[in-house]
């Protein structure tokens, strides 16, 4: 204020921005969190909170679409269930920093489906792509799904209305969510980027690393899966392995 030393006009526009924003929040929807989000400072808190390792697999910004209890699902189980879009394997590892696999940790996942962006908001009443995998005993994981698209942060709010009046993108790159538990390890909140979207430099809450982005290689009808089957259609391949670090306590005994 000292800096700006604005007039009693524009400290009332404040506070009334303020006030708006307050008043779109609910048991659903955090307006404040989404400005953090905008502003840079939830990733901000993340890198402050979550320092780990140089090796260990980056964290990003959790986002306020995360579906409590989803459904477990078998290794190599589809999560897309009749979900629209094109056929996605997502296979590797999860290990810890010395390369030791990590059996039984789970992998929350969540993500758009292929067509329809706004499904992702119906994902907290538990609608959505959204699934619950477990490594194998040498540490590897195979989640069958469709590919995810872009799509917008939520624009109906104080928010959007401070969005609108900048250049800058509301848009996130395409992204497949994961929060991987362990015993032992630090748990990790994470994102899997598609490489080459559109918005992979322009990510509206800044939450893209460069170690987080992954080829999607497209397979054409014809191949075998990495669940061994022939696929008759075409169909994307990632593979992913994911580091996590041990907590001290664990490291040291
Ligand atoms: C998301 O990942 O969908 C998200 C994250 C932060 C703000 C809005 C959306």
């Amino acid at each position: 204020m000292r800096e700006i030393e604005p007039s009693e006009a524009e400290w009332a526009v404040a506070i009334d921005f303020l006030t708006r924003t307050g008043q779109k929040c609910d048991a659903k929807r955090q307006e404040f969190i989404l400005m953090s989000d905008v502003l840079g400072v939830s990733m901000l808190v993340n890198a402050i909170n979550h320092r780990r390792q140089s090796g260990a697999t980056p964290s990003t910004v959790e986002g306020p679409f995360h579906v409590p209890n989803a459904p477990p699902m078998d290794n190599g189980a589809n999560m897309a269930a009749d979900a629209p879009g094109i056929t996605c394997f997502v296979s590797g590892t999860v290990r810890g920093l010395a390369g030791e696999p990590v059996s039984g940790a789970t992998l929350d996942l969540w993500q758009t489906d292929g067509e329809d962006c706004m499904r992702i908001s119906a994902m907290s009443m538990g609608l959505g792509c959204a699934a619950l995998y477990r490594t194998q005993p040498d540490g590897s994981y195979l989640i069958r799904t469709v590919a995810p698209i872009a799509y917008t942060i939520p624009m109906d709010g104080t928010v959007g209305d401070l969005m609108n009046r900048t250049n800058i993108s509301h848009m996130r790159p395409a992204h497949i969510h994961f929060a991987i538990n362990a015993p032992g390890y630090h748990g990790l909140v994470t994102h899997l980027f598609q490489s080459g979207d559109k918005f992979i430099q322009d990510d509206a809450v800044y939450g893209v690393k460069e170690a987080l982005i992954v080829d999607f290689e497209k397979m054409p009808s014809g191949s075998k899966a990495p669940s061994g089957e022939i696929m008759n259609e075409p169909f994307y391949v990632v593979r992913y392995d994911f580091v996590l670090e041990r907590k001290a306590q664990a490291a040291a005994a």
